[in-house]
């Protein structure tokens, strides 16, 4: 039939996500610095554009008193922010505990955590109830801001339980849910102890979207396997209600890099680059310190292409950019003195007086660093051992129109089933194909550099975040009309 385009009118869009694009500093009682936040959902979401969207998240700080509420929502409503207060005890057990120890490492494929495994157990309930307040608390900022045809469109694996939530309060209200992780093999989802909770308040949602194919197809048999539903083409049905199911892949909006190559401090961050790596060729790992980014092994591939290849050794220099993220959950405290360790013993091992083969920095650049960064560099190291998308790899394409240098990218990263042919594929737990899938790109003719670079580069161009955003929210319009007209028929 006809499709119905709801894109030409400025529709209000509800966005809820856990983490906000800004986060705030406190200066003083009343008097908060707002900063950047950094991810991938962040940096999707800031490409979406044509809609009258508000954004509600969590503060992403403890805010006990009134005074600081206050002040702080008026410092986010000048960015069309909305903050949900949570206490430090919920974001302890909700944000530390359940989103990012059990949430995030199962849909990665990594597991429960395996440490204690009797305390974890009995933490597990506690952390779900909080899991669940948080998103109750979440819902309530969503009732408290909606108007009636707004579009609500929830986010991530902080959650899950808000669709349900929603629905509960308001059996009209237009819902979206979109993964940003991968959603992982029903055997895997089946581990968790709150499995049919999750599942069935994530079905409440209109439309559920996730980045590929695969994650969707995962969802849809973890909902036949485990709550016994009926998997249609279009989705998932229960009782007569019909979940739409489809995959929606995000992209990064490519004019923002694109532009930005062109502006003066930009090209003055490239010229001292290109001066300081002068004679070297550059490769560059761009990563938020998380365990699922495979910097460990990112870095031991390097060592091992050092290793073997002793003529490479002073004119190649790998640059890790990681930031720091999550740093209050132990495994991710134990990954930063995990991979310091790893780089204090290769730069040992390989540094001279003059040089380094690695340069780790635990920090954030900002945009235009990181901008110059992707342009000048020769090749992108982009390892993750699971990952949703994979936005940074995005970014080195967007930034090499004229460098046209080299993606080594994960088999397990989203962004593989979309980069593929252009990019080295690699599993980056085999260390020795890494290393010398770094031979390969450091020694690539001009030609198949060119070749390669301008499929991806065509990808990057032509599937956006804000072609992403305006499609799911197109098609949940169009899922709801077409949901009234059954209930008619
Ligand atoms: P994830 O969402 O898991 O962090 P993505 O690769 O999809 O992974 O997105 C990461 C985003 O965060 C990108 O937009 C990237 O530019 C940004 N980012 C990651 N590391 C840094 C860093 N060290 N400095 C600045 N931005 C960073
Ligand atoms: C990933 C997640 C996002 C999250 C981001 C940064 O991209 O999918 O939901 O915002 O990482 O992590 P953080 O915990 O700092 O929000």
């Amino acid at each position: 039939g006809e499709r119905l385009d709801f894109r030409a009118s400025k529709q209000r869009l509800l966005v809820v996500a856990n983490r906000l694009p800004v986060s705030a500093v406190r200066h003083g009682e009343d008097s908060w610095q707002l900063e950047m936040s950094v991810g991938g959902l962040v940096t999707a979401l800031l490409g979406v554009k044509e809609f009258d969207t508000r954004w509600i998240g969590w503060a992403g700080v403890n805010v006990p008193d009134e005074i600081g509420q206050k002040a702080l929502a008026k410092a986010l409503d000048e960015k069309r922010c909305i903050p949900v207060f949570l206490d430090e005890e919920v974001v302890h057990q909700y944000y530390n505990g359940y989103c990012n120890n059990i949430l995030w490492p199962l849909f990665h494929y990594i597991g429960l955590p395996q440490e204690d495994r009797l305390a974890t157990t009995r933490s597990f309930q506690s952390q779900f109830d909080a899991y669940k307040k948080a998103n109750q608390l979440f819902a309530d900022v969503v009732n408290e801001h909606y108007e009636e045809g707004d579009v609500v469109w929830c986010h991530d694996y902080h959650l899950m339980f808000l669709p349900k939530c929603l629905k509960e309060r308001n059996s009209k209200m237009k819902v979206g849910w979109f993964l940003h992780t991968p959603f992982p093999s029903s055997e895997i989802h089946r581990m968790l102890p709150s499995r049919l909770e999750l599942l069935r308040s994530v079905l409440a949602a209109d439309l559920v979207g996730f980045h590929t194919y695969d994650y969707a197809r995962h969802f849809v048999s973890a909902c036949t396997r485990i709550l016994g539903l009926e998997g249609t083409p279009e989705g998932v049905e229960d009782q007569g209600k019909l979940t739409r199911i489809a995959a929606f892949p995000v992209g990064i909006d490519s004019e923002r890099f694109i532009k930005a190559l062109e502006l003066p401090e930009v090209q003055d961050h490239m010229k001292v680059l290109k001066q300081r790596f002068a004679g070297r060729k550059v490769m560059l790992g761009v990563d938020r310190l998380d365990m699922i980014k495979g910097i460990p092994q990112k870095i031991l591939a390097f060592e091992k292409f050092l290793e073997e290849n002793p003529n490479w050794r002073n004119k190649v220099v790998l640059l890790q950019i990681a930031v720091p993220s999550r740093t209050d959950v132990p495994e991710y405290q134990k990954l930063t003195s995990q991979v310091h360790e790893i780089v204090g013993r290769i730069n040992g091992r390989f540094g001279s007086l003059t040089a380094l083969p690695i340069h780790h920095l635990d920090r954030s650049l900002d945009f235009h660093e990181l901008c110059a960064l992707y342009a000048v560099t020769d090749v992108a190291l982009v390892t993750s051992l699971r990952d949703g998308m994979n936005l940074v790899s995005y970014e080195y394409v967007a930034c090499q129109e004229s460098k046209k240098g080299v993606l080594i990218l994960s088999e397990f990263a989203g962004a593989a089933q979309s980069l593929g042919a252009g990019a080295i594929l690699v599993n980056p737990w085999n260390v020795t194909e890494v290393a010398s899938s770094i031979g390969y790109a450091l020694n690539m003719p001009a030609d198949e550099r060119e070749k390669r670079h301008h499929h991806n580069f065509k990808h990057v161009i032509s599937h956006t975040a804000q072609e992403w955003a305006a499609t799911f929210v197109s098609e949940l319009n169009v899922t709801i009309v077409e949901a009234q007209l059954r209930t008619r028929q």
